[in-house]
């Protein structure tokens, strides 16, 4: 069973679908970790954000490899390239430049191959912005989470404090979370947008609990 969780930054995906993956039993996929491996490969090796044929060439040599802890199908850490990111991908530059490597059509075609083939054999809860649209537009359960930006900023700045980086401050991640919003739903290539069959959820005033049982609840009435 394929469960797509799509939304904009800061709308309660990752927490929502680890939650949802572990009370499921069910692997995790966080397409976004995937896309921020090859901006920080990008940035590390001066590669333009636009030199689609140098980015498309790192998306198809390099594989993103998760890391489980034992016994757990959700995946905690991230390594790229031999080299573990699971830190490097979260800093504020990394959220700059994975918009517009992001947009990049053949990095996309290439990450979009590799969910496909992660996805193939397993009971997964893929997260991202376009898995109900472009990468599994058959899944058997579509969610779109929305919060309000201020919501969002919010429980941004609270994440980075309690992981130690990053922005702190609402107010400056607001801006940013409203220009990534903005870049990720008006480009070209599979912008953010709900599919037509999926769930809208809006979960500014939800507990994470509560949007946890409310899609477990339509995973279990949908399990084919
Ligand atoms: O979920 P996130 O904030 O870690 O995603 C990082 C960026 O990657 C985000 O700006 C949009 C992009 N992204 C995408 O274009 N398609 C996906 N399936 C997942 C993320």
């Amino acid at each position: 069973m394929i469960i797509a969780i799509d939304g904009p930054a800061g709308s309660g995906k990752s927490t929502i679908a680890k939650q949802v993956a572990s009370m499921l039993g069910f692997h995790y996929l966080d397409t976004g970790a995937m896309y921020r491996c090859i901006a920080n490969y990008a940035l590390e090796n001066g590669i333009a954000f636009d030199d689609a044929a140098a980015l498309e060439a790192v998306a198809r040599d390099i594989p993103v490899v998760f890391s489980h802890e034992p016994g757990s199908p959700v995946a905690t850490g991230v390594s790229f390239g031999g080299v573990d990111v699971t830190d490097a991908i979260r800093t504020p530059a990394v959220d700059k430049a994975v918009s517009p490597v992001s947009a990049v059509p053949e990095v996309r075609a290439a990450l979009v191959e590799q969910q496909r083939r992660i996805a193939a054999h397993d009971d997964i809860v893929m997260e991202g912005r376009d898995i109900g649209t472009v990468v599994f537009p058959h899944a058997d359960l579509k969610i779109f989470l929305t919060a309000s930006p201020e919501e969002r900023a919010r429980r941004r700045a609270l994440q980075n404090a309690e992981r130690g980086f990053g922005d702190t401050d609402p107010a400056v991640i607001l801006e940013g979370l409203i220009a990534r919003d903005k870049a990720d739903s008006t480009r070209t290539t599979s912008p953010l947008k709900p599919a037509a069959d999926a769930h809208e959820l809006d979960t500014t005033h939800m507990s994470i609990d509560e949007v946890c049982d409310a899609i477990v609840k339509m995973a279990r009435e949908a399990r084919p």
